[in-house]
């Protein structure tokens, strides 16, 4: 840890335990600070956005082959955190009753083998605010800190029980948001009057009530100055990091959303290093150079708190987080190089996750009031850029893969650059890539689905879909994925519309070497429980009002209304966790278990007829009103969308965006 990175931890240490010194502090900054204890650190060097050349450590750090498995922050977490499962686990399948399943003993017969127990992970996908507002129904249910989330008909603990976490666009946005504020509860970060208020436009900016309205053109001078200090220390900036920031005032509750808050930093948190808390990703996709499309053979990449990189044979390798913004050349420090610190921007991060919003905020600056022109000239110009230079992206530069080529087939071994684009671009809507990976034998994912892949924005199982068809192809190197059928069947079976299992049946995958059994998925899709939670991708604002009744549909999808639709939900929950452990360890499965998987695994009929509109009515009742929502904000959803469409038609990226699936 650099001297910089320690003096900002203890001066957070000192804050957490005197509360006296106030994170404000910090930055000598006039506003207000909040009540949120804060995970993520505020460590980047400069103090602020920008990047900052620093010595390099005496190891100097390198890039590091995938062939080598899990790093070894990775391993040594897991073994701490896989051990704080066990009693969490324990503890959430005793409350839902599996009769005659004796929870606390099985896990104490096996404690002293923990690959033998349920090793559970969470996907959220993206989808705009819908995403974070829909996955963060489901956290909170999960949430064993939620009031009532462990009473009967309750699934709390789940989120305690989880070795992972993932996020992908505004799903990201949700878990960036939560590791930036130490951990919060959904219901706490709910409860809090400092970020998360989605009523005010991300266009038009907070409003602080402690000294009064952040009047618009402060907050995009703001913005503007932060990027501007990146570009003034020689990093290549992109719209992505206007986004970044924009997002930040809404999701770091710190002032000024944060600058110098690091994505690595979540890596030095005490609590995850403890194994206390589950490890977060993000995923972003990798643009090849000259290309437009982004197609399913993109590289993935995770975007972790102690390394970003990719298990895909393209790159096959992992740089530190910490370092990213360094120059590498073959894995290694160019001789006689510096290093860089202070790259790995939360706020860069979650745009980069998420650049399909890139065009949503050229779009619809111009028409805000108060936006400063220079603001407007600033992003005119990189439109202007975009044709030419394809700015439409995250710029990772300098590319840290650069000369880094040990499989021979790395699309970026001979660039300079670096560019990721949002994770959803390549159809793959849900972050599944990391945790699919055999190294980390996960066996069960909890996938939050809010894509809009239909007329009326639900998710028809495309993101599934495509995460299946890519482990048919050479990309995927050996990495299983589940069957999962078309959209029709999804619509015609009610899998979109109720809980769905995937790849119940370990006796279905024919292994061939190398492979893995993948892990079983839990397929929640985002539907009408309790509010109409299918507003647009492309909203910028939502009452108070709307986002409790989107985030409360949310939690009543994730418990089946506690339990009211389905009085076994819970047990089932804890049976999808439990079902590959039960195999391996040759254990009966109980029969509240085969009831389960009776009624949620699909079983592999198809339904293929095409029945039109997919209008899903209330599966609950008494739905809160959040019709009002396309009218809300600076334009309705679908005019943006429009809009949006016509800009990227206009700079050409036409093609990337032709999928409805992608509206998402
Ligand atoms: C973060 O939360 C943990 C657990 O709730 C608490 O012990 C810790 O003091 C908090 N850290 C900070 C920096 O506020
Ligand atoms: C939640 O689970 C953790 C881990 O088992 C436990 O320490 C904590 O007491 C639980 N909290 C609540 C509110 O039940
Ligand atoms: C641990 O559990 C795994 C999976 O059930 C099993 O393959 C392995 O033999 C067990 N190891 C020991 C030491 O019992
Ligand atoms: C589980 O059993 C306990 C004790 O019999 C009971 O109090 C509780 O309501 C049951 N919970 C569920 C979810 O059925
Ligand atoms: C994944 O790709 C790498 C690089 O091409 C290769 O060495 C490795 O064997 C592959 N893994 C599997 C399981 O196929
Ligand atoms: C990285 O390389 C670029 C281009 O050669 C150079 O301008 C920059 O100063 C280098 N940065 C560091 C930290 O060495
Ligand atoms: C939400 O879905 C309902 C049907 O399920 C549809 O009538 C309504 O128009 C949709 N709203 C939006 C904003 O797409
Ligand atoms: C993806 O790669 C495979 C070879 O692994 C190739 O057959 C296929 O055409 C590629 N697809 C696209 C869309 O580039
Ligand atoms: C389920 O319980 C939560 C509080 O724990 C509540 O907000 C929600 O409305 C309940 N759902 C239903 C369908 O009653
Ligand atoms: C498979 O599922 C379909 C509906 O989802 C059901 O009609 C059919 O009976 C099931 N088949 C078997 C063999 O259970
Ligand atoms: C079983 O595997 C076959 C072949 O991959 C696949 O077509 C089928 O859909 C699978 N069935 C289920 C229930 O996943």
């Amino acid at each position: 840890m650099s001297p910089d990175r320690i003096t900002a931890a203890l001066l957070v240490a000192a804050t957490a335990h005197s509360g006296l010194v106030s994170a404000s502090t910090l930055h000598n900054n006039p506003r207000a600070s909040h009540d949120l204890d804060l995970r993520a650190l505020p460590d980047s060097p400069s103090g602020g956005y920008a990047p900052k050349v620093v010595t390099c450590p005496s190891t100097a750090p390198t890039v590091r082959s995938a062939a080598s498995g899990l790093s070894q922050n990775e391993t040594a977490f897991l073994n701490r955190r896989r051990a704080a499962t066990l009693q969490p686990m324990a503890d959430f399948i005793s409350r839902t009753n599996i009769s005659g399943f004796d929870a606390q003993s099985y896990i104490n017969s096996y404690a002293s083998n923990v690959s033998a127990l349920p090793n559970i992970a969470i996907a959220v996908s993206g989808g705009g605010y819908r995403a974070l507002m829909n996955g963060a129904g489901f956290l909170a249910a999960a949430d064993n800190r939620t009031a009532g989330s462990t009473d009967d008909g309750g699934i709390g603990g789940l989120l305690q029980a989880s070795t992972y976490v993932a996020g992908l666009s505004g799903g990201g946005w949700l878990v960036g948001s939560i590791y930036n504020n130490n951990f919060s509860s959904v219901e706490a970060i709910m409860a809090n009057t400092g970020i998360w208020q989605f009523q005010n436009s991300i266009f038009e900016g907070p409003d602080d009530g402690v000294i009064g309205v952040l009047d618009t053109a402060e907050y995009w001078d703001n913005v503007y100055d932060q990027v501007g200090e990146k570009s003034d220390a020689g990093f290549d900036t992109t719209i992505t990091d206007y986004w970044g920031r924009a997002l930040s005032y809404q999701l770091i509750n710190a002032p000024d959303g944060g600058p110098a808050y690091t994505w690595s930093s979540i890596g030095l948190d005490a609590d995850l290093i403890a194994g206390n808390i589950p490890m977060p990703f993000l995923v972003a996709d990798g643009r090849n150079p000259g290309e437009q499309i982004v197609s399913l053979n993109a590289t993935n990449y995770e975007l972790g708190p102690w390394e970003m990189g990719t298990w895909d044979p393209t790159v096959y390798g992992f740089v530190p987080m910490q370092y990213v913004g360094s120059n590498f050349s073959d894995g290694s420090i160019t001789s006689g190089g510096s290093c860089v610190e202070g790259f790995d921007q939360s706020g860069f991060v979650m745009g980069t996750s998420s650049t399909l919003f890139n065009q949503f905020l050229l779009t619809n600056l111009s028409t805000v009031a108060n936006v400063p022109s220079v603001v407007v000239n600033a992003l005119d110009d990189l439109l202007k850029a975009i044709s030419e230079n394809e700015e439409d992206i995250a710029l990772w530069v300098p590319n840290s893969f650069n000369g880094y080529n040990p499989t021979g087939n790395s699309p970026v071994a001979n660039t300079t650059q670096l560019s990721l684009v949002d994770g959803g671009e390549d159809l793959q809507n849900i972050p599944l890539n990391p945790l699919q990976q055999p190294e980390r034998a996960v066996d069960v994912i909890f996938a939050v689905d809010s894509s809009a892949d239909t007329t009326y924005n639900w998710p028809n199982g495309t993101a599934l879909r495509a995460t299946y068809d890519r482990s048919q192809s050479a990309i995927a190197n050996n990495t299983l994925f589940p069957p999962v059928p078309d959209a029709n069947t999804f619509i015609n079976l009610g899998l979109n519309a109720r809980p769905a299992f995937f790849g119940c049946d370990v006796s279905n995958f024919t292994l061939a070497a190398g492979q893995a059994i993948p892990p079983l998925v839990v397929y929640m899709p985002n539907a009408p429980y309790t509010a109409f939670s299918n507003v647009s991708t492309f909203d910028p604002s939502y009452s108070l009002d709307q986002r409790n009744s989107i985030i409360t549909n949310g939690l009543n999808a994730a418990t089946q209304g506690n339990a009211t639709l389905d009085a076994d939900w819970p047990a089932c929950v804890a049976c999808a966790a439990l079902s590959r452990s039960l195999t391996r360890t040759g254990t009966t499965v109980p029969s509240t278990c085969t009831t389960c998987f009776t009624r949620y695994c699909w079983n592999g009929t198809l339904d293929t007829t095409d029945n039109g509109a997919y209008e899903p009515e209330a599966i609950i009742g008494n739905v809160s009103a959040t019709s009002d929502s396309s009218s809300r904000g600076t334009m309705s959803g679908l005019e943006a969308e429009r809009q949006m469409m016509a800009v990227k038609v206009m700079v050409g990226f036409v093609a990337v965006f032709a999928f409805s699936g992608l509206m998402a």
